[in-house]
């Protein structure tokens, strides 16, 4: 094809990718747009549910989220960890206990995301397994504000480990030691089954799968697994 000719790469790329997801996906493409100057990158970055919209209007060439569509026949490949965590204010009370019971978390004050997100619907599930009710004290629509939320007193929140990217030694916020946490999840990049993927598209697609790991533990996990924010015996 004329866009490969010589092996340079021409063209879009469009990826709709759910919101924790942006702490990594730009560091990926940093490597991956000096190898492919002539490729050109539009990623939308919103919540689950939207990215689920997305996907079933094939807006997009890929798509990147943790958990799975129930309803549609998509090509699924996991190819980096997204665990969630218990995050509170740097000076919590609890900051410093080992093995918090799951229903002492139910007594906290609760920050939750928004209707619609994916993390949201994992705590959800979790604390509905263990049929406990959380103290929802409000619902907000971002990562970054619901860190700052947590910075500012308000309570306590389970977001993934990658908002914590460039957080750093003195951050505000840490880690809570508790039971049935971290939450083990993957992000996936999916498509639709009957998709034919465009050269670009299967160019970024085999450059995650295959390169997609180790470039995150280079540069975009640095800050994530500083000493600072991980408590002892992790
Ligand atoms: P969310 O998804 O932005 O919809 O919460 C993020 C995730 O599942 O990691």
């Amino acid at each position: 094809a004329i866009a490969d000719l010589k092996g340079l790469k021409q063209g879009a790329l469009r990826l709709a990718v759910v919101t924790t997801a942006k702490y990594v996906v730009p560091r990926l493409l940093g490597p991956f747009c000096q190898r492919y100057p002539g490729i050109d990158v539009s990623l939308t970055v919103n919540n689950h549910e939207w990215v689920l919209g997305s996907l079933a209007d094939n807006r997009d060439d890929l798509y990147i989220l943790s958990q799975l569509p129930e309803d549609m026949d998509v090509q699924v490949h996991p190819f980096l960890e997204n665990p969630l965590v218990v995050l509170a204010q740097r000076n919590h009370p609890l900051a410093h206990e080992r093995d918090i019971p799951l229903k002492r978390l139910a007594e906290e004050p609760f920050i939750m995301r928004e209707p619609g997100s994916g993390t949201r619907k994992a705590v959800q599930k979790l604390f509905d397994d263990h049929m406990l009710q959380l103290k929802v004290k409000l619902d907000l629509g971002s990562n970054e504000a619901i860190k700052q939320a947590i910075a500012g007193g308000l309570g306590i929140s389970v977001l993934s480990l990658h908002t914590l990217a460039l957080e750093g030694h003195n951050s505000q916020l840490t880690i809570l030691d508790v039971e049935g946490f971290p939450i083990q999840r993957n992000w996936y990049v999916i498509y639709p089954s009957g998709k034919q993927l465009s050269v670009i598209a299967r160019t970024f697609f085999d450059y995650l799968l295959n390169e997609g790991k180790s470039v995150a533990e280079e540069t975009a996990f640095q800050g994530v697994f500083s000493k600072g924010l991980k408590p002892e015996g992790h």
